[in-house]
């Protein structure tokens, strides 16, 4: 089979590690931090960073173990992310950012959030990590499939053996049909079960019914600072979405504080595969709207 393969991404030095990276726009302007999710990379945001980068400067790094980055040997606990990501975020200089996220790349955001209030100037985010007090709580139709993820030996069996959350959840979560090449790109970081460790890892940090206490606890005190924050929030939701529906987006967004909803239209858990357009479009503008040309500029420490 013909592998096709992502453009080679620069890296920088984290920890005992390196993190890849993608980037668009100028270098000095105001920057943009985009996170993924899992299994994914910052391949998800290519469609959308060239609609962002003529107002910002658009840096989406590879999660550790994840796309192009380096697979150090270390447990891939949430708690390892947020490690790996504040050494990238001090190894290139980013002191404050606007954020874009989705799934754990959104939990990722809340605790940065949480832990650095100054850090963030606005939050565009979707399909979102929050603590779920119970299963009924999550996506229906994932719900025996990722309590299969949470069963010890059945969940390795499955993710790392199976590469099921590239091979079924990827596919099973975006409407549209992902060509070969597409996924050809997701697979290439998880060759091998030890390789797709990292994939495995993020259902089981899934805070549902307390559980991991650790993670839960950590998602729920950043949910409270979310909460009470006043940056400005744009929410994109699909439909019927997967973590996160129409109707539970705007109930969300009426709770917080100067968070605006923008509806897709047909879309499950990876919508910028579903809707990049809408999305670089509404980021776009949205950072137009908050003035991102008179917010300080930044020296950023990459290439
Ligand atoms: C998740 O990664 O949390 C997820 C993926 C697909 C559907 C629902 C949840």
């Amino acid at each position: 089979m013909t592998i096709h393969s992502d453009i080679a991404l620069p890296h920088i030095n984290v920890l005992n590690s390196t993190m890849a990276y993608r980037e668009a726009g100028d270098s000095e302007a105001p920057v943009v931090l985009f996170l993924h999710g899992n299994p994914t990379s910052s391949y998800i945001w290519r469609k959308i960073l060239p609609m962002v980068a003529p107002v910002a400067h658009c840096i989406a790094p590879d999660l550790i173990g994840f796309g192009q980055s380096g697979k150090p040997d270390i447990e891939y606990r949430f708690s390892d992310h947020v490690q790996y990501l504040d050494g990238f975020l001090e190894q290139a200089g980013i002191t404050s950012a606007f954020v874009v996220a989705q799934d754990w790349g959104s939990g990722l955001a809340f605790d940065l959030a949480a832990r650095r209030p100054d850090f963030i100037r606005g939050l565009a985010f979707m399909e979102f990590i929050r603590p779920m007090p119970t299963w009924n709580d999550f996506h229906p139709d994932q719900i025996e499939t990722f309590q299969k993820f949470r069963t010890p030996s059945v969940g390795e069996e499955m993710i790392l053996e199976g590469n099921a959350f590239v091979e079924e959840v990827l596919p099973a979560a975006t409407v549209r049909k992902l060509t070969e090449e597409e996924m050809s790109v997701y697979r290439a970081p998880f060759p091998t079960p030890k390789s797709r460790r990292p994939t495995w890892r993020f259902p089981n940090e899934l805070p549902i019914e307390g559980k991991p206490a650790d993670v839960y606890s950590i998602i729920e005190k950043a949910h409270d600072a979310l909460a009470e924050s006043s940056y400005p929030k744009l929410l994109f939701v699909g439909n019927p979405g997967a973590l996160i529906s129409p109707a539970f987006a705007e109930s969300f967004a009426k709770r917080l504080k100067n968070c605006r909803v923008v509806q897709l239209s047909s879309g499950l858990h990876y919508l910028q595969e579903d809707h990049p357009d809408v999305i670089g479009s509404n980021i776009k503008e949205w950072l137009i709207d908050l003035s991102i040309d008179s917010s300080p500029k930044q020296k950023v420490r990459l290439s």
